[in-house]
């Protein structure tokens, strides 16, 4: 149990946590589409309440540098733990870096299955660093040729939603003319297929498995068009689908004389390369689960399989991973459940695993007296549904507040963010002004409630809608004089906004210059009447 807060004995009603996913608190507001939304609840939000900036990026939530944007995992992890992990991107580069991930027994049965056959790595081909490195694959690559092995292909997930969004072949054409140059001495590596991530392979918690089959039907059984290389590949169906950025592009197959070159056989041995859980799961699972019945497999090959990480440490989930993730502990669902605090958590599908499983330290597992209730995405481009479901949380969250039974509650709104990585401005603003008109109504049921709300972000991307030239810090521009659409995620801090009418002006939040995403959970015991747990970073409740 955590003990009693001797400061300040609790407000009367519950403690709402709410997520505006993708609100980041730019410098310049030029190219933000939060500035230029309608916003009057927000508006007012922080014009009348106490507010401060968290720290939502870099190693303020355990990625290696600063120059590394926040994003969903490392922000609800930070959240929910109340404690800063080293996260897997820096994991993953410090095994590398050091050797560690080559003597380990998942990288040596890999080696050891793709001995008598070939060696595949699947994965988002990017620097983003938010799923995976391209470094990483590159690193395995060349070890792989030092183990002996002969045969390496890779099936390419173009990114275009965590780096620029027509930057596919940035990374195809160095890496292609890398591969060329690595296999000599009888070691042969290619790309094999690929396609855009949005389209083939990353869907998330259930939301579309049909994305799913459609990759294994590409990297597993090489069905789909065939190219020369990777490199004709991304121009060819730029062309043929001309305005569709990377994340979007259709499958494609390498092939040589009307054959895949790299289908994946019995006797390989395969490395999803991602090291982050959330869209890696559902492919892991049509590799390894036994029973598996979420699409015809078709042809489901006997290999020795490994992800970058364990996605799930409940599931455990893959049973093979060459770093290990970060060992989260004494997350805050865990220890407000311990103290007899009946919690409630919600969201629609796209986020529903990082108000859940990301919060409690990437368990699916609920601790006890915990709620949640998930409301199905739509499956659409969310340009065209800027809105989201951002109602149907609501309507949610009201009925959970009213029905008195939850101390703490929190939910996620995603328009910001998932909007915001389609790049359209004019759709991003509709995503906060649904955000804002959803707040509108949450909030009076708080205070119906007698509770109080901390309003935040777990990183920034509607708040930079265009590329920022570097020296101007004003919209870059395309040759036809458009601006250039930025996807990405942010570098801003978010804000933390205290909504509260119950204590008759006793609680403020007071600006560290540390105050960062992990400072929440000690915030929500301290309001909830009680003292943090001893791991957790500093409360930012002031209390007169
Ligand atoms: C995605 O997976 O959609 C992006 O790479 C990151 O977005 P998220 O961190 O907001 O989920
Ligand atoms: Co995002």
């Amino acid at each position: 149990m955590l003990q009693k807060f001797p400061a300040f004995a609790g407000v009367p009603g519950p403690v709402v946590i709410i997520v505006m996913d993708g609100y980041g608190l730019p410098k310049n507001e030029a190219g933000s589409a939060i500035a230029a939304a309608r916003k009057p609840t927000l508006d007012r939000l922080f014009a009348a309440y106490p507010n401060i900036r968290l720290r939502a990026h870099g190693t303020a939530v355990g990625m290696p540098s600063d120059d590394d944007m926040g994003n969903s995992e490392v922000g609800h992890n930070a959240i929910g733990a109340g404690q800063v992990y080293a996260q897997g991107a820096a994991l993953v580069a410090n095994a590398i870096a050091a050797g560690a991930i080559w003597q380990g027994e998942a990288w040596q049965q890999v080696v050891a299955g793709a001995r008598a056959g070939t060696l595949h790595f699947i994965g988002l081909f990017s620097d983003g660093n938010v799923h995976s490195h391209i470094d990483h694959l590159r690193a395995m690559v060349v070890q792989a040729k030092a183990e002996g092995l002969r045969k390496v292909r890779i099936h390419a997930l173009l990114d275009g939603r965590d780096v620029p969004e027509t930057s596919a072949l940035e990374y195809v054409g160095p890496f292609e003319a890398f591969l060329a140059e690595v296999s000599t001495d009888g070691f042969d590596a290619r790309i094999a297929s690929g396609g855009g991530r949005q389209h083939i392979t990353m869907d998330r918690y259930d939301a579309n498995w049909p994305m799913v089959e459609a990759g294994w039907r590409t990297h597993v059984l090489g069905e789909g068009p065939q190219f020369a290389t990777a490199t004709e590949a991304v121009q060819a169906l730029r062309a043929q689908h001309p305005g569709t950025i990377d994340q979007d592009l259709p499958p494609f197959v390498i092939g040589e004389g009307g054959h895949p070159v790299g289908t994946i056989e019995d006797g390989d041995a395969v490395v999803f390369y991602n090291f982050r859980g959330d869209r890696a799961i559902e492919i892991t699972r049509a590799f390894e689960e036994a029973g598996f019945d979420k699409f015809d497999r078709v042809r489901v090959p006997k290999v020795t399989y490994a992800g970058m990480l364990q996605y799930d440490g409940d599931l455990k989930l893959p049973k093979r991973f060459l770093v290990a993730p970060p060992a989260i502990q004494d997350t805050m669902g865990e220890w407000f459940a311990k103290s007899g605090i009946a919690q409630y958590a919600c969201s629609e599908t796209q986020k529903f695993g990082h108000v859940t499983y990301f919060w409690n330290g990437n368990r699916s597992n609920k601790f006890d007296g915990e709620t949640w209730q998930e409301v199905p995405s739509d499956v659409v481009p969310f340009e065209q549904r800027p809105w989201m479901k951002a109602a149907e949380i609501t309507d949610a969250m009201i009925a959970a507040l009213r029905s008195g039974q939850y101390k703490l509650l929190r939910c996620n709104y995603a328009n910001g963010d998932m909007v915001g990585h389609t790049g359209n401005f004019r759709a991003a603003t509709m995503a906060i002004e649904a955000v804002d008109l959803a707040l509108s109504r949450l909030l009076p049921a708080i205070d119906a409630a007698g509770g109080v709300a901390l309003i935040t972000a777990d990183h920034g991307n509607a708040d930079e809608m265009y590329e920022l030239d570097k020296k101007t810090k004003q919209p870059a521009t395309n040759p036809n004089g458009s601006f250039k659409a930025k996807t990405a995620h942010t570098l801003n801090p978010v804000p933390l906004i205290l909504y509260d009418n119950v204590s008759g002006g006793r609680l403020g939040l007071v600006q560290r210059e540390t105050a960062g995403l992990s400072n929440l959970a000690a915030t929500a015991a301290n309001l909830l009447g009680l003292e943090k747990h001893a791991r957790w970073d500093d409360s930012l409740l002031d209390v007169r």
